[in-house]
């Protein structure tokens, strides 16, 4: 059966664009059924609109803090479009073991490093000042500790001389925009 894939994202969603241009080219044998957004005004949605994927809105700021009613709220919203697989593409918000565990072995994520090194964020200048030759980027099963659930793919990028976080993070972009939905087309076979 085909697979349903929800996207969790937070800002410009240039990684989610790529996943469901290559699930309505058939590249990825899946359907987007979500693109779900903590930031109202997230440039994403505009995009998900535009591409014909159903969007919504849980906007952190109006849960106080309090996590784990704002993990209720998606995961409300994700039970309502029903998926099979939840993608996180720039999700900027850290989701709680409970939620986490509703979708064991079933949500992604893309991280700009090469991991385990470098979870969290600010990946591209610690890279930069380890002195590292080589970044990249990584798509890894989510499990309750940050960025560090099992490795599904990864690209290596070559860090220049005159790097700076920015010029690498957009070479390393480019890569993720490649790595996840190779990754997700083969996850989707399993
Ligand atoms: C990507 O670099 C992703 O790895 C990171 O945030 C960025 C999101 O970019 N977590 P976009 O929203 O997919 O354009």
């Amino acid at each position: 059966m085909t697979k349903r894939v929800a996207i969790l994202i937070s800002g410009g969603g240039s990684n989610m664009v790529t996943l469901v241009e290559a699930m309505h080219s058939g590249r990825i044998e899946a359907i987007p059924v979500l693109v779900l957004s903590n930031i109202p005004d997230a440039g994403g949605l505009a995009k998900a609109e535009a591409l014909g994927v159903p969007t919504a809105v849980v906007d952190h700021t109006g849960f106080k803090g309090d996590r784990e009613a704002f993990d209720a709220a998606v995961h409300a919203a994700l039970q309502e479009a029903d998926p099979d697989i939840v993608c996180l593409a720039g999700f900027m918000r850290i989701l709680t073991p409970d939620f986490i565990s509703k979708w064991d072995g079933r949500m992604l994520n893309i991280h700009p490093s090469l991991l385990p090194k470098y979870r969290g964020l600010h990946t591209h200048q610690r890279a930069i000042e380890a002195g590292d030759k080589v970044a990249g980027c990584s798509v890894h099963l989510v499990t309750s500790e940050l960025d560090a659930g099992p490795v599904l793919g990864q690209t290596e990028v070559e860090i220049r001389d005159n790097d700076t976080p920015d010029t690498l993070a957009a070479r390393v972009l480019t890569e993720e925009h490649r790595l996840y939905p190779r990754v997700l087309a083969d996850f989707v076979r399993q």
